[in-house]
């Protein structure tokens, strides 16, 4: 894969790799929440076992991670250096974008399915990139054993309770991410267009005022512009009376 110098780079760093573990661990207790949830507004008794199932993987994911993050914290030094990357190694994202809705089984299980798979793909990537780090790369073994099942009980669950429909709902799914993705890279980009037009109005337009008042100043005080008496001045060449306001 011609990403993968890019990713063995990503998780080398020992003190960014603890904490993405803990980022993905915060993703998947999330996602455990969610599929809880699921399991008690779904009106399928299977869908709810297979929910409620989901949803402890998931919190035992979630606590794996943790688990070997706070591990490896503990023995690294304080010392924060790098970026975490997170845009480009993201661990399970979709499932911070679950959206838990009653009688949305199909929408549901199609996004479900999706999630998985972009999850899977992801995880098995990180296992192999992660040979120095035995620990680590057997949570992602352990992690992907059931990344896997997900991802075969959610498309076959569609294909049950959405049997004519489960191909739109996959395409309407996959829409749905696409969306979210150039919302993600919009945020990105209009975050890094904000800094730099505030950068610019701060040490470039603001220093050219301050420049051109200071000159103007000095002019005045050089009695080039005498003419011009700072500020509001009342005029004392009109009659006073009571009878009007000016
Ligand atoms: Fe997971
Ligand atoms: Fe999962």
């Amino acid at each position: 894969m011609l990403l993968l110098p890019l990713h063995r780079w990503v998780w080398k760093n020992p003190h960014r790799r603890a904490r993405k573990l803990l980022v993905f661990a915060e993703t998947e207790a999330d996602g455990g929440r969610d599929l809880a949830r699921a399991a008690e507004v779904t009106t399928d008794p299977l869908l709810r076992r297979l929910y409620l199932r989901h949803s402890v993987d998931e919190r035992r994911h979630a606590e794996m991670f943790r688990h070997r993050g706070e591990t490896m914290l503990k023995a690294l030094s304080v010392r924060r250096d790098g970026l975490d990357a997170n845009w480009f190694a993201p661990g399970e994202r979709g499932l911070d974008d679950l959206v838990v809705e009653a009688d949305n089984d199909p929408a549901l299980l199609a996004f479900l399915h999706l999630s998985e798979r972009a999850a899977a793909t992801r995880f098995a990537i990180y296992r192999e990139v992660l040979a120095g780090d035995p620990e680590t790369q057997a949570v992602f073994t352990g992690v992907l054993r059931d990344e896997v099942f997900h991802m075969s009980y959610t498309k076959k669950q569609l294909e049950r309770v959405s049997p004519r429909r489960h191909g739109l709902k996959l395409w309407a799914a996959r829409l749905h991410r696409i969306w979210k993705a150039y919302l993600r890279v919009a945020t990105a980009v209009a975050g890094v267009m904000g800094t730099l037009i505030l950068f610019v109005q701060y040490f470039v337009v603001l220093p050219c005022f301050a420049l051109a008042a200071k000159r103007a100043e000095r002019r005045r005080l050089t009695g080039d512009s005498l003419r011009d008496a700072p500020g509001w001045t009342a005029r004392t060449d009109r009659p006073r009376t009571l009878r009007t306001q000016y």
